[in-house]
């Protein structure tokens, strides 16, 4: 007997119950993390006890039995290893499994049997892996799950009722996978959903009612999606959607008239696609709209005057890197009461008038990196320099200001003063033309002395005798009324080339 318990007493500790080498094991918090170790199989050694396993970055080929000693787990990390498959029904005893991370492993092929038992699963990430498909009722067994990553595989293929079941799913990325359309009978199973992301995918058109059944929708990105064509219903019954990206497609005007059906939209990132110019009411319609982003629309060469002119909730405005973009019209983001930051980085822009906005509510312009001529047409800009919130404005021309900083310049840096040959000239024409005037109006008045004295006697009287009436009868009256009233005391003036 002696024996007997002395190894049942000394193995464990010989053995380090708790902690491989190269873990760190914290027997508090029960918590257990072995990231960049060479594990190549699960630890079966640990406190029993353990709720948090992190096993990121080691060479674990395969999930064994080993799980089955750690009932208490609340969270398991194997991302970044070497698992190509999973044994049906390994997480059998996981009953109190939240988060479930298997990113970056090379899984190839999941079915029904894999998450067995995995009750109270609320996270599952499967993000790149090598998952090709999506059989009916995939993830049945996971009927707590809200959030769902499936991006970066290479699923081309997903059966309606791939995710049927799943009844409190609100965030599922299909991003970066091999579909060619959009998954829409999928949907009418997961009608909870708040975000989809669908984006680097082939899709090149979106037909009509693509997103039928996702009412609670909230969140959809499509970007890089080849999108060229968005069919005029695509987005009909996305009536809570609030945040859209669009960005890098093949769109060639903004889908103005599709976008009307997003009432309740708050935020549109459009940017890396082909169109050439805002139109005026490129936007109409989406009156909660409160930011806008357009990030490297290399075709952009124009924006009209009201092409915001229906989203009078704008605080955010971004139009950064359209290398095409030359110039801001005036007036073309007034009339937007809410605007508070504008960043116009990495355009062409040479200058920017004062008159392009109002100014109201702005706290932030953002400038940088434009190929800005600091002359006196941005004396404006200095001068609000310290009053605005203004990120470094840098000159790019004339030479001698190259690279100069806007706010270490004088008036007299940007040729402002007077001294500046070409004012001089101007002012010089100003004032002899303003001499010769004079001179001719003394002459005129000197040769028709008579004439105007009595005139103004006349102008005098006529007035009092207005005056007079206008007293009696509360009255204007027009110029017709005048000449007939005052009949020969009116005077015909005397036209110019008389002279
Ligand atoms: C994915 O895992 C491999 C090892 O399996 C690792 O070399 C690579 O850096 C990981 N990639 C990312 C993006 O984490
Ligand atoms: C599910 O996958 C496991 C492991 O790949 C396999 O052993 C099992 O036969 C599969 N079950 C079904 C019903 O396909
Ligand atoms: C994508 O799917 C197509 C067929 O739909 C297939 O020919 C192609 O090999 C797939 N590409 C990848 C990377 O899986
Ligand atoms: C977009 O698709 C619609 C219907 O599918 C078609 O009528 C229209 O010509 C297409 N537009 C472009 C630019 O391809
Ligand atoms: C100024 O702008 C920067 C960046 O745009 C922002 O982080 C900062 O909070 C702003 N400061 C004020 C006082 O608005």
């Amino acid at each position: 007997m002696y024996p007997l318990f002395l190894v049942i007493l000394l193995v464990p500790a010989a053995c380090g119950i708790g902690c491989p080498p190269g873990c760190e094991c914290n027997d508090d918090t029960f918590v257990v993390q072995c990231v960049h170790g060479r594990l190549d199989v699960i630890p079966i050694t640990l406190n029993p006890a353990i709720q948090r396993l992190v096993l990121k970055s080691n060479r674990i080929r395969s999930v064994d039995s080993a799980l089955q000693f750690y009932r208490d787990l609340r969270y398991i990390d194997l991302s970044s290893n070497h698992l190509v498959s999973i044994p049906s029904g390994n997480f059998l005893y996981q009953e109190r499994l939240q988060e479930l991370h298997l990113y970056n492993n090379t899984l190839s092929s999941i079915n029904t049997t894999t998450f067995q038992g995995l009750k109270s699963l609320t996270v599952l990430n499967l993000r790149k892996n090598y998952l090709d498909e999506l059989p009916k009722r995939l993830f049945s067994t996971l009927t707590k799950i809200e959030e769902l990553d499936l991006g970066e595989n290479s699923i081309s293929r997903i059966d309606p009722l791939a995710f049927d079941g799943l009844r409190n799913l609100r965030v599922l990325y299909l991003d970066d996978n091999n579909l060619s359309m959009v998954p829409t009978p999928t949907f009418s199973v997961i009608g909870s959903l708040a975000e989809l992301h669908v984006g680097h995918n082939g899709f090149t058109i979106l037909p009509d009612d693509s997103f039928k059944g996702l009412s609670k929708l909230t969140v959809l990105d499509i970007r890089s999606a080849g999108l060229s064509n968005i069919s005029l219903n695509a987005f009909r019954g996305l009536t809570m959607l609030r945040s859209l990206n669009l960005a890098d497609n093949r769109l060639q005007q903004i889908p103005t008239a599709q976008l009307q059906h997003l009432v309740r939209l708050e935020e549109l990132t459009i940017g890396q696609n082909e169109f050439t110019v805002l139109e005026k009411g490129a936007f109409k319609g989406l009156s909660n709209l409160v930011k806008i982003d357009i990030t490297s629309a290399i075709n952009l060469e124009r924006i009209e005057k009201g092409a915001f002119s229906d989203n009078l909730n704008l605080e955010t405005i971004i139009l950064v890197s359209n290398k095409r973009l030359e110039s801001l019209e005036d007036g073309v983001l007034v009339g937007l009461p809410n605007l508070r930051r504008l960043v116009l980085r990495e355009n062409s822009f040479k200058t920017l008038s004062e008159s392009v906005t109002s100014w109201n509510e702005l706290k932030a312009l953002e400038l940088t990196d434009n190929p800005i001529n600091c002359d006196c047409q941005l004396l404006w800009l200095l001068k609000s320099i310290s009053s605005r919130n203004l990120t470094n404005v840098q000159c790019s021309t004339p030479l001698q200001l190259r690279d100069r900083s806007l706010r270490t310049l004088t008036a007299d840096d940007l040729g402002c003063s007077f001294r500046d040959p070409r004012q001089q000239a101007i002012i010089i024409t100003f004032c002899v033309s303003a001499t010769i005037l004079l001179g001719l109006l003394c002459l005129f008045l000197f040769r028709y002395r008579l004439k105007v004295r009595e005139a103004l006697k006349d102008y005098k009287w006529n007035k009092r005798a207005i005056s007079r009436k206008e007293h009696e009868y509360q009255k204007t009256f027009s110029d017709e009324d005048y000449i007939t009233r005052t009949g020969q005391h009116y005077i015909k003036p005397i036209p110019v080339t008389e002279l």
